[in-house]
Formats: C-alpha cells, structure tokens, sequence
C-alpha cells in the first residue's frame, strides 16, 4: 500500500496513558490515586448506576483510600446546566480529582466540568479550539460505549441550552491523564447502543482518514479501526459476545486517536446542530450521514480509497473506482446489518429546519478538515439527501 497523501511533516499526536483489557474497571481507584487526588467526583449517568458499574467505580475508588464523591445528573447530549451544576458539586465537596465514567456524554460533562472549576465563566465562552487558559484537574477517563473516543480526544461537546446548538471546545488540555477501557462494561449496553455507538466510531474512522489533518500517525488508527467493525460491529450487535465486544472497544479506542489528532467532518459538523437542536442519539445521526458524505468527499480523496477499502475488507486492486463503489456498498449493507436509522425524517428532523442547519454547520469546527471546502449549499444539499 502507498503512502498517498499521509505526510510527517508537520504533526503532533497527543493521547493520555492508555489502561485497556476485560476487568480493568476494578483499578480505577488505583488509577485516580496515581494522579495525587485524594476526594474524587466520579461523573456518570442514571444507566451506568442501574446497570451497577457506578457502584463498582465507587467500591475500587474507595479500595484504594480515596473518599468518592458521586455526581449522577447528566442526560443524553450533555447540557450546560448539568455540567454547571456538576461545577458547583465539585467545588462544594472540595474534590481534586475527576473519573468519567460512561459514554460520551458522562465523559463531555466531566470534562465541561473541569473546565468551568478551573477557568470559572460559562461553557459558551470556551467554543473553538484553544480557548482554555488554566490548567484542568487531574482526569481519569472509563468508557462504557463502543464509539465515543472521548476517553482519548481532545474535545467536549456541551449542548448549549439557550441557544439549542452544541458547544465544541478543542484543546490539549482536554486530553483525559488515563483513559481506562473495561469492554465488559460492554454487556450491559443496550443492543441499540451497540449499534448506534459503533457506528459513531466508524464514522470517526472515516472522517479522521479523509481529514485534511490526516497523518500517516491518525491513519494507521483509523484504519485499524474500520477492520475492527468490519469484522465485529454487526455480530457485536445481533449477539453481544464479549469477544466481539472486545473488538468493538478496541476498534472505538483506535477511532478515537485517529479522530482527537486528525479531527473529523462534515457527517459530525451537521451531526452537532442537529443533536443540539434535537436532542438525537449522536451515533444515529451520524450513521444517517455518513454514506451521504462520503459520497460528497470522494472526489476529493480518491487516491486514499484502495486503503480504505481494503481496510474493509473489500478486494479492489487498488483501482479508486472499484474502491469507491466497494466503500459505499459496505458501509451501506453495514448500515442496514446492523438496523440502523436511514433517514432524518426518521429520527424526527422537520424539512423547514434544514437551512438554518446548515447555517450553523458551516460554523462547526469539524468542518475545517473537511477534505472539500464545503458551503452552506453543499450541506443543505447532504442534508436534503439524507432527509
Ligand atoms: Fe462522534
């Protein structure tokens, strides 16, 4: 395989220590007390303490002589007030120390959280990249979904309640101290985050390889993960062995370093108004998008194809062509395997928003390594497609 157009030239890489195997869940205490903290706020959700993890993290932070303090209230699609809220928690109980647990949202919001205790103000005033002046608190990071990449990247996405949009915030510092992946935290997900997660994650993949900040570093992650869901994603759906939930951590893992040092697209650009006007599953939006804009990216990124079909798993000889019919018919039967949403209309978008999505796509972040300078027509014509 050639080195298309993957360059060394100018790049960094940044991930925190990586923790990941089956049961590893059990040492996040010891993982919270390596990084100084004595009083921890563990952030996490109503699902993860039904589900009995919230009680496991409690039980290990504890085990290893540190005082826990827990912090439940966040919601799908995490929102300022939540992640205010959580702020003023921490600051009363006195905790130096924060441990997300849970999917992308309990992991935003923590991070939203360390943000506002250390730089005080409101989340709105931190959108866009590196807007955060002052160190954050130490930061332990525990996936429990297989797509969000937050435990490794360099974002948090905040849901802006007075203006019904999301809040991206990029920064270095946002890079969790210890991201610590548990797939048996896997087992108690619902089918339909299975899927849903998962397909956050290949779309993650994709965008990160089509980036214009793509290094031969992010591809290499990239497309370790689109072999990964290739081969797990629909089996990890329909029946949930822990093996293939294995695969599917793992595959979220390389996803999300490809995606916190390459950044993404246009499916996440238009993904975030809509989630934050909303308030839809990330992952199904994306899913929704994804074929659509690959379509919209092709011209663009012809001579990476041969790569990302054989990442999966496709046979094209390295023909762009072939490769470009080979990526579009596998992602879509992958979307129809594993029963994923097929339209906006579906999830509930009504058609009169659609340009004023668009408008405030066109201001997304994710949007400047989009590997075709998209405008306001291109996404109101991908969303119209996919409506
Ligand atoms: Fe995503």
């Amino acid at each position: 395989m050639h080195e298309a157009s993957s360059s060394l030239h100018h790049c960094k890489f940044e991930v925190p220590e990586i923790v990941f195997g089956r049961g590893l869940i059990h040492k996040v205490g010891s993982c919270a007390r390596r990084l100084g903290g004595r009083k921890v706020l563990l952030v996490s959700d109503e699902g993860l303490l039904r589900a009995g993890w919230v009680d496991v993290a409690l039980d290990s932070l504890r085990g290893a002589g540190l005082d826990p303090v827990y912090y439940g209230d966040v919601t799908p699609n995490p929102k300022d007030t939540e992640v205010e809220e959580g702020a003023r928690e921490y600051l009363r109980q006195g905790t130096d120390v924060i441990v997300g647990l849970g999917g992308g949202s309990a992991m935003d919001a923590a991070k939203g959280i360390a943000v506002l205790v250390s730089n005080q103000g409101r989340i709105r005033d931190y959108k866009g990249t590196d807007t955060i002046q002052r160190p954050l608190p130490p930061m332990v990071m525990c996936p429990t979904t297989c797509g969000t990449g937050s435990d490794v990247s360099q974002f948090a996405v905040i849901t802006d309640t007075l203006n019904m949009c999301k809040t991206v915030i990029g920064s270095r510092t946002l890079a969790p101290d210890i991201s610590l992946t548990d797939p048996d935290t896997l087992s108690t997900l619902p089918q339909e985050f299975v899927c849903t997660s998962g397909l956050d994650a290949l779309s993650h993949a994709i965008e990160a390889f089509f980036s214009l900040a793509a290094t031969s570093l992010t591809d290499v992650h990239a497309i370790r993960s689109v072999r990964l869901l290739a081969s797990s994603l629909v089996t990890g759906v329909r029946e949930q062995r822990p093996e293939d939930l294995e695969q599917l951590s793992r595959a979220s893992l390389h996803a999300g370093m490809a995606l916190s040092n390459a950044l993404l697209g246009m499916a996440h650009a238009l993904a975030h108004p809509l989630g934050g006007r909303y308030d839809l599953n990330h992952g199904s939006l994306n899913a929704v998008l994804l074929p659509e804009v690959i379509r919209y990216d092709l011209p663009a990124v012809w001579e990476k194809l041969p790569e990302l079909s054989w990442g999966l798993g496709c046979r094209t000889n390295g023909d762009p062509a072939a490769s470009a019919r080979a990526i579009e018919d596998t992602v879509c039967q992958l979307l129809h395997d594993t029963g994923a949403p097929t339209s906006l209309r579906s999830l509930g978008v009504v058609e009169v928003d659609l340009p004023e999505l668009a408008t405030k796509a066109l201001n997304d972040v994710c949007l400047v390594t989009c590997p075709r300078q998209a405008t306001q027509a291109d996404l109101l014509g991908v969303l119209e497609k996919t409506f």
